[in-house]
């Protein structure tokens, strides 16, 4: 069965920016799949599109076959779900650390007791414990977006869409996401300029390039 599949995709921003142009896609359950394409090529665009973040222009997308048509049908799927925006200042709001990685589980009636011990879980193989009291705002960007990565992975989510999740992290960090992704079997949507942490995780590769997706 497939996860995700697009037909003739299209969109634009206002202004006429047009991004997609009959974009096709499919990752199938379990997939793990890298979109790389440069700085401004629509990797950010098509994962918000997927997410129903942004509506598209024309075209189709379908999740777990069913297709997606009104903000309902995406409401619908949110807790299948896990999405990490490109800049983690996006994603995190909460006055403390282990707060902003709690929100999603206590939103989703998990008792306190459960979704604490979730947090130290995740906080541990992404080795962020020594932040949980810590401002989210006054972190560095890596840290930032470890914790922000944390909040969605703890989930663990049918699907999980990542907008560059290495970005500003040390080889270590990207080691140890590879790891934790790859051990359960979950579908994954990921861009990253890192070639190295693609080779780790991915099964597939797309490249956005000229409003299409290729795979490569
Ligand atoms: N909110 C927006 N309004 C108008 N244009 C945008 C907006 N966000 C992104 N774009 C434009 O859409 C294109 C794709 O951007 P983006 O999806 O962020 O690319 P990537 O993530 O691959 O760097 C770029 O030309 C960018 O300038
Ligand atoms: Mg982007």
């Amino acid at each position: 069965m497939n996860c995700i599949v697009t037909q003739n995709l299209c969109f634009s921003y206002p202004g006429k920016i047009e991004v997609f142009r009959n974009l096709d896609l499919s990752v199938a359950c379990g997939e793990k799949a890298g979109v790389i394409g440069s700085n401004g090529s629509g990797k950010s665009t098509l994962f918000l599109l997927l997410a129903g973040l942004l509506a598209p222009s024309a075209g189709d997308i379908a999740l777990w076959g069913k297709n997606m048509r009104t903000m309902d049908d995406f409401k619908a799927m949110r807790t299948k779900i896990g999405f990490l925006f490109q800049d983690p200042e996006d994603q995190l709001f909460c006055p403390t650390v282990e707060e902003d990685i709690a929100f999603a589980l206590l939103n989703r009636e998990v008792s306190r007791k459960e979704a604490q011990e979730k947090v130290e879980r995740i906080s541990d193989v992404l080795e962020i414990g020594h932040l949980a009291k810590r401002i989210p705002f006054h972190l560095s960007w890596g840290q930032k977006k470890l914790v922000a990565l944390a909040g969605v992975l703890v989930m663990e989510t049918e699907l999980m869409i990542l907008d560059e999740p290495t970005d500003g992290l040390d080889r270590k960090a990207g080691e140890r996401i590879i790891d934790h992704l790859k051990s359960f079997d979950c579908t994954v949507l990921v861009s990253s300029h890192d070639p190295g942490f693609l080779d780790g995780i991915c099964d597939s590769r797309y490249s956005l390039k000229n409003k299409r997706l290729d795979e490569c």
